[in-house]
């Protein structure tokens, strides 16, 4: 079985993609999401940076459990746990025989949501004899992947970075070292941004390094988040580049590589959080979460290249089967009606806002 194009382009049939980047939540939000989750996607990798975070096999379970219960059973959750400078090399063992887990998420400390327990000194994953370290090095030895937020806070000399300029000191200083310090282990690099990145992708990628690419990156570049004024809802870490970064990125997606994979990195957070003080970065993408991606393949050009990218490369990287299901896509616009509510006694903390609320989105799941 593969893709089918119709005639006119106008109709799309894939194998069920998997998004290998999804932020689901908890509670009220997870029900949401996961109902959208599942109707687009045959599995996802499930982001560990609840509150508190995932950082054992009996906390991979157990979300696993909630997972399933909102997305149903045909859905599978990749599971993930999250780095900290403490993180037990048994939990990942055990997770990993037992649990489902597919592969562990690195943050660096205070750079993006739910972070503070990430990793704070990024050379701890290439400094022998660290916690990180070994955890890595049981990773390779699981066959399980390092997930990388590729950013760093600070330069060698201290020096807070720029936040333009965090993925491109990261993929020039530090990714290199960990890749280096790390032969056997798989890395993926997550939610790619820059035009460096891309680059350094194209040079490097291989059966052990691959890296997932957002619509949003696909699709705006930082014209859109300040055209008029400051866009909250078009607030992400990584941040959104420039226009030679957008197209970086699409020639990357373009390109056919089988180390290049969808990864939505939707992330859901009520209005409260988005319209305030200090935004946070994330945003939900799951009620268009393959529809996005199929307007950035057409606008690209691309659609002959779409069934690989978002329904095989990332699961075989993971060593997953890619699903036996399909689904249909049509191209014809829709405008995002529904914002999303759950149960807060504080303002505006009851309702999640998705991406282009109120705007048309291109291609449509077909009924
Ligand atoms: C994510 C979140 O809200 O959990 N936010 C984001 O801007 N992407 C965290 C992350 O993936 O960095
Ligand atoms: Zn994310």
């Amino acid at each position: 079985m593969s893709a089918s194009l119709s005639e006119t382009g106008s109709r799309l049939s894939i194998r069920m993609p998997f998004d290998m980047h999804h932020h689901v939540r908890g509670g009220e939000t997870l029900k949401i999401v996961g109902e959208m989750l599942a109707q687009r996607f045959a599995g996802a990798i499930i982001m560990p940076n609840t509150q508190p975070p995932i950082t054992t096999a009996a906390m991979v379970e157990a979300y696993r459990a909630e997972v399933i219960a909102a997305t149903g059973p045909s859905f599978q959750p990749l599971m993930t746990l999250y780095l900290t400078d403490t993180l037990d090399p048994a939990q990942v063992r055990l997770a990993r025989t037992h649990h489902g887990l597919a592969g562990i998420k690195y943050y660096p400390r205070g750079l993006t949501t739910n972070s503070d327990s990430g990793v704070a000194n990024p050379a701890s994953l290439w400094t022998a004899g660290s916690t990180p370290f070994e955890v890595l090095r049981t990773l390779a030895d699981l066959d399980a992947v390092l997930l990388l937020h590729a950013a760093d806070g600070f330069a060698a000399d201290g020096s807070e970075l720029d936040p333009y300029d965090q993925e491109t000191h990261f993929v020039r200083e530090t990714l290199p070292r960990i890749v280096e310090a790390h032969p056997a282990l798989k890395i993926s690099v997550e939610h790619l941004s820059t035009k460096e990145g891309a680059a350094f992708m194209s040079a490097n990628q291989s059966a052990h390094l691959g890296c997932s690419l957002t619509a949003q990156h696909l699709l705006l570049d930082r014209r859109d988040v300040h055209r008029g004024g400051f866009r909250p809802h078009m607030s992400w870490w990584p941040i959104i580049q420039r226009e030679e970064d957008k197209l970086a990125l699409r020639d990357l997606a373009a390109s056919g590589s089988p180390f290049v994979w969808l990864g939505s990195d939707s992330a859901p957070h009520p209005i409260g959080k988005k319209e305030t003080d200090c935004c946070a970065g994330g945003v939900m993408m799951v009620h268009a979460g393959i529809e996005l991606y199929a307007e950035a393949f057409d606008l690209m050009g691309a659609l002959d290249r779409f069934e690989a990218f978002a329904a095989l490369n990332g699961p075989r990287f993971y060593g997953v089967a890619p699903s036996d299901r399909t689904i249909d896509l049509v191209r014809e616009d829709w405008v995002v009606r529904q914002t999303f509510h759950i149960t807060s006694d504080e303002p505006r903390m009851d309702e999640i806002r998705p991406f282009r609320l109120g705007e048309k989105v291109a291609w449509k799941l077909a009924a």
